[in-house]
């Protein structure tokens, strides 16, 4: 079993997810980056952290297939022993009309967002110790409760997690294995961004797009 910690960052190749994983590189984490299609990425992210003098690995997983998600962390198991860290980020955003949602795009999203989730926090509790830690990064608070035409499918996934997340964080909470949730708002790369003269209305106070760097605190 590997000495280090170990963390699997779910979405890890690209955007905020490749943000996430050469910043817990940086605090001595041994990075798993799981990703689905951008394999040239995941590859060049892994290539950054060890010539950063880091430890990382990728694995090629659809986090909707239960399958899939079992035969990864069978594989993390095999190799490094352990989980301390399970971030979640994987985030299928579909800003379309509730009227015009498809029912094999609802499935798509309900299946990656959340009993993706869920099957990477079921495995990864498997391999963790006490004291170990799950964060999903979601949009989860005020889209859960006032009405919003758009996105219904991705707001109902990451309600849906938040939901999860409480629950997990009281069934092991006397493990003190710490599960939370974060909201960012919108990032910086946000496809929903709105221009510098609306921004005030979308995203107030601040008038500003929330900063990867949101995630300067974590341990
Ligand atoms: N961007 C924002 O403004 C914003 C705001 C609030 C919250 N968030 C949340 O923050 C997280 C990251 O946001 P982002 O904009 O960086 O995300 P993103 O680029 O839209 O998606 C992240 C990754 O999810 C992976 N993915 C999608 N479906 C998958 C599946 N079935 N199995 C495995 N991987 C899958 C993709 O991997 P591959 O590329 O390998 O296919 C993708 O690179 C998301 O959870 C999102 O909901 C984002």
């Amino acid at each position: 079993m590997s000495t280090r910690r170990v963390a699997v960052v779910t979405g890890g190749a690209r955007r905020l997810g490749r943000h996430l994983c050469l910043m817990l590189a940086d605090r001595g984490y041994d990075i798993l980056c799981l990703y689905r299609t951008s394999e040239p990425d995941a590859r060049s992210l892994v290539q950054d952290i060890q010539a950063r003098g880091g430890r990382a690995r990728s694995l090629r997983v659809d986090v909707s297939q239960r399958g899939e998600v079992a035969e990864a962390f069978e594989n993390i198991r095999e190799h490094e022993g352990r989980v301390d860290l399970l971030v979640n980020n994987v985030g299928n955003y579909n800003p379309q009309d509730v009227t015009l949602l498809d029912p094999s795009v609802w499935d798509e999203t309900i299946g990656a967002n959340l009993s993706g989730a869920y099957y990477c926090c079921y495995h990864a509790l498997g391999l963790m110790h006490d004291g170990g830690q799950i964060i999903s990064i979601g949009m989860a608070g005020l889209e859960g409760i006032r009405a919003n035409r758009r996105g219904a499918d991705y707001y109902v996934s990451k309600t849906g997690l938040l939901v999860l997340t409480r629950a997990l964080a009281a069934g092991y909470a006397e493990r003190k294995i710490r599960v939370n949730m974060i909201s960012p708002g919108q990032l910086d790369n946000s496809v929903d961004l709105p221009g510098p003269d609306e921004i005030g209305q979308e995203v107030p106070p601040l008038a500003r797009s929330a900063s990867r760097a949101f995630v300067s605190d974590w341990r």
